[in-house]
């Protein structure tokens, strides 16, 4: 089955998103506890946070998104007086925080990529199932859409792009062949070139999927937001607060497991033989070694689920 020709599912209220116990769980949401949710997308995880820490813990809600934060907002309105939303990017987290006098807070959830929303939407050009302008932006904050990418950079650059952000063992065929058909306008022109220029028959993955996780990558420069992101949420922590990272590839996955690691680890300087000066004491304790993953309930239920990966940590 290809990758997005699955039962589409909106990411409105109407089911629950990915590992929605395992975000509780995780974050174990208390009483007057603060949270924030970096990725708010229709609210979904924001919800059970609020319900768990009723009746008075608060909830900052972020995203680029306006169309995701408008159905937040309607989404959430039985909790007003208790959540704070902004249209704001996860990497301006420290601000955010400073904003609402928090100093630090119990918990914090990031649930990357993009949502089943963005995706089911045509006009937002994130999916090869369905035809629409190249656009791929989250939000205005973004550089360029990816239109702007496909027709304006070099041969070369196209294949870097693709090799690097999209794995794919294909990119100087699928970069050549989008040179030479352009101008590229929509998915559909797109999804054409590549199928063309990499075909893949028997492949359970359609040839685009990886081009076009590359092209998302890039116009929303989401794996620097990612590197920026992860320290300042790690110091927007109370001590036993918990930040809860979901990643939906291994190029997003990598990047917070080794920023995890790292902060897990107290730093040594060794002076001479067998004396260390301890340099900085371990910031983080990993709650999970390995990443926790959907059951085979929650993939058959919600089968954009499969690839996501949970991992947390607990300030120490
Ligand atoms: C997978 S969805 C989150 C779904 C959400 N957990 C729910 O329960 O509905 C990811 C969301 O993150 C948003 N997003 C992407 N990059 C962002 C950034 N840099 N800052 C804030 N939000 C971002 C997207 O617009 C999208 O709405």
């Amino acid at each position: 089955m290809l990758r997005e020709d699955l039962p589409l599912r909106t990411n409105t209220m109407q089911h629950k998103p990915a590992l929605y116990q395992e975000i509780i769980h995780a974050l174990q949401p208390k009483r007057g506890g603060r949270y924030v949710d970096g990725t708010l997308g229709a609210g979904g995880h924001a919800r059970g946070i609020l319900e768990a820490c009723a009746p008075d813990g608060q909830l900052l809600g972020l995203d680029v998104d306006p169309q995701a934060l408008a159905l937040a907002r309607k989404n959430l309105a039985p909790y007003e007086g208790r959540i704070h939303l902004a249209q704001a990017s996860y990497t301006t987290i420290t601000k955010q925080l400073a904003d609402l006098q928090w100093d630090s807070v119990d918990g914090i959830l990031f649930d990357l990529g993009a949502s089943s929303m963005q995706f089911d939407n045509a006009e937002r050009g994130f999916s090869f199932m369905h035809d629409g302008p190249l656009d791929m932006r989250f939000g205005p904050q973004a550089l360029m859409s990816a239109e702007q990418i496909v027709n304006g950079y070099d041969e070369k650059e196209l294949a870097e792009l693709i090799f690097r952000y999209g794995e794919d063992r294909d990119s100087r065929k699928i970069a050549k062949a989008i040179v030479i058909n352009r101008p590229l306008r929509t998915t559909r022109e797109l999804v054409a070139v590549i199928e063309r220029a990499s075909p893949r028959r028997g492949d359970r993955v359609h040839p685009a999927t990886q081009t076009f996780q590359a092209l998302r990558i890039a116009v929303n420069n989401e794996l620097a937001s990612v590197q920026e992101m992860l320290p300042q949420a790690v110091a927007g922590l109370k001590s036993g607060g918990r930040c809860a990272v979901i990643s939906f590839h291994s190029l997003e996955d990598r990047i917070v497991k080794d920023f995890f690691r790292e902060q897990s680890k107290e730093l040594v300087n060794p002076l001479y033989e067998r004396i260390y000066e301890v340099e900085r004491k371990a910031v983080v304790k990993l709650i999970n070694k390995k990443p926790i993953l959907p059951s085979e309930e929650e993939i058959k239920e919600n089968p954009r689920a499969r690839s996501a990966k949970l991992r947390v940590v607990e300030k120490i």
